[in-house]
């Protein structure tokens, strides 16, 4: 494993991507994790995030010099990088000149392990206040930039490394091949992860971990639980059953999907519980966003209990299922305090003779995994494109893009309009460069048209397609007009009681991605 000691800013999760597009294993550790405790690990090498904080500010984090003389290969990077200066006996100066952005890196040494074979002249991302002005003793000065005489060095001998700058992001031309040099030439490590080794491993663990019992799990025809669900079915197969609950507010052939693509392409046992008129009672009414959203979540609760119910109460024995599989990811964990073990959820239900509530372990499959990797796992184990490519999608579906209330008409209604674009979107080659988009009804608002020779009083449709990395911040997608303007006349043409469509130009913030 490669630790990524994260030293408090988002560029951690980051960085441990790209070492594991490296395909090398990496996992992220709090800066806060004692040398020892680190070294314990046994990592092949470790390498320190950038972060917010100067080196000299009360109370910046700090490391214990231990960690660099632990014959561990050791790569800083910005934040990082500072820290093993000081640590080491280097200068950095709080100068005041700032440097952030797009920055020329001038390379310096010909014999550089990080830098061979890149340009001597580089585009790279900074981001720092303080500027390193003398190296520790032993190392080389290997690269400059107009106002940072010390922006990386090495100490090959040691095996230490350091850049200012940001190689893992995308700014930094040459980042990926430093980021290569430092794992394979400067700690000697081979490129052996991939998603196949994923699956075994995973699939070893958890016949470990449910032996004979049997476990459950939530399908909702998102990507992750998906993919979980194909794992466990491939390590214990007929112990596992998914439950499937169709709340009516999926979107077109989604439901279908599931119940058939995904079972014909893994063998899954499957319940699928019909609760459209359910969800249609509770929600009659209602066109508050939050509480839409609560009753949603709560008789989803409610069906999936249920389900879960029957089939303890039609195993063996209640103890017998005693897992409940998850598609936890990786910066899920890693953002809940990134602790390991077990977590036990406890789930109510009330079928008489079985206990007052039954314990479930969690089974995590994806636990260690980012979402770009699930999907490569997903594709290995031969889950249908449409699933492992899906963009995201709320868990309460269509029932937070109608604004007013939720009707079986409008969900139809939707349904269309929003087959429509996806429809567009794909035959256009756009699914890729936008993260999702969304499309809502204004079911509230009627306007004014004109359609073949009369007067038409319809709703307006709101196509809201983003651009994001992680959805915390989007932006709108400057698509190409022809293919707004096809999905524009499609919609009106093809959808009654829809006379406009709108395009949705704000940014989150101030917008969020859904409309409600
Ligand atoms: P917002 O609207 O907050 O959405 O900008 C951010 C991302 O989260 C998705 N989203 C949800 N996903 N359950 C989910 O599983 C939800 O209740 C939910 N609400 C929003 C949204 O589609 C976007 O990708």
């Amino acid at each position: 494993v490669v630790l990524v000691v994260d030293f408090g800013a988002q560029y951690a999760q980051l960085i441990a991507r790209r070492v594991r597009e490296a395909r090398v294993y990496s996992e992220i550790v709090p800066s806060t994790t004692p040398v020892a405790e680190m070294l314990a690990k046994k990592p092949k090498a470790i390498i320190l995030s950038g972060g917010p904080s100067s080196v000299y500010e009360e109370g910046a984090p700090r490391l214990d010099r231990e960690l660099f003389e632990a014959g561990v290969p050791v790569f800083g990077m910005c934040y990082g990088f500072q820290l093993m200066a000081t640590t080491l006996g280097g200068t950095v100066d709080n100068t005041g000149a700032r440097e952030y952005g797009r920055t020329p890196l001038y390379v310096s040494h010909s014999g550089s392990t990080l830098f061979e074979g890149t340009p001597a002249e580089q585009s790279v991302w900074m981001s720092h206040g303080d500027a390193c002005s003398a190296a520790p003793e032993g190392f080389a000065v290997t690269a400059s930039t107009d106002v940072v005489p010390v922006a990386a060095f090495e100490n090959d001998e040691k095996r230490l490394y350091g850049v200012q700058h940001h190689p893992e992001v995308m700014h930094s031309t040459y980042g990926q091949q430093v980021l290569e040099h430092f794992l394979y030439r400067g700690a000697g490590i081979q490129p052996n992860w991939t998603t196949g080794n994923v699956i075994e491993e995973q699939v070893a663990a958890i016949r470990e971990q449910v032996g004979d019992k049997r476990a459950i799990c939530g399908l909702s025809g998102g990507v992750d639980s998906a993919v979980a669900a194909a794992l466990v079915q491939k390590a214990i197969g007929s112990q596992l059953t998914c439950v499937y609950v169709d709340h009516g507010l999926m979107r077109k052939g989604e439901t279908e999907q599931v119940e058939k693509d995904f079972v014909a392409a893994t063998g899954v046992q499957l319940k699928v519980v019909d609760a459209q008129d359910r969800f249609l009672k509770a929600l009659a009414g209602v066109s508050d966003p939050e509480e839409k959203r609560k009753i949603i979540g709560r008789e989803f609760i409610r069906v999936f209990e249920q389900a879960q119910a029957e089939i303890v109460a039609e195993a063996r024995s209640g103890e017998d299922v005693a897992f409940l599989v998850q598609g936890t990811l990786y910066p899920d964990v890693v953002e809940s305090g990134g602790g390991a073990g077990t977590a036990n959820i406890k789930s109510h239900h009330n079928v008489g003779g079985l206990p007052e509530d039954l314990e479930f372990e969690l089974v995590e499959p994806l636990r260690k995994l980012f979402k770009d990797e699930v999907r490569m796992v997903g594709q290995e184990l031969g889950l249908p494109e449409e699933i492992v490519q899906r963009q995201p999608f709320p868990g309460p579906g269509l029932g937070i893009r109608i604004v007013g209330e939720v009707t079986r008409d409008r969900l139809d209604l939707l349904r269309e309009a929003d087959a429509i674009a996806r429809e567009e979107l794909t035959a256009a080659g756009l699914d890729r460069d936008i993260w999702q988009c969304p499309v809502v009804l204004l079911a509230d608002v009627r306007s004014v048209g004109v359609q073949g020779d009369g007067r038409t009083y319809g709703h307006p449709i709101v196509l809201r397609p983003v651009s994001s990395e992680d959805a915390m911040t989007a932006d709108w997608t400057r698509m190409p007009y022809d293919v707004l303007a096809r999905i524009s006349t499609r919609i009106t043409n093809e959808v009654a009681d829809v006379n406009r469509v709108v395009l949705d130009v704000t940014s989150k913030p101030p917008g969020t991605i859904e409309w409600e």
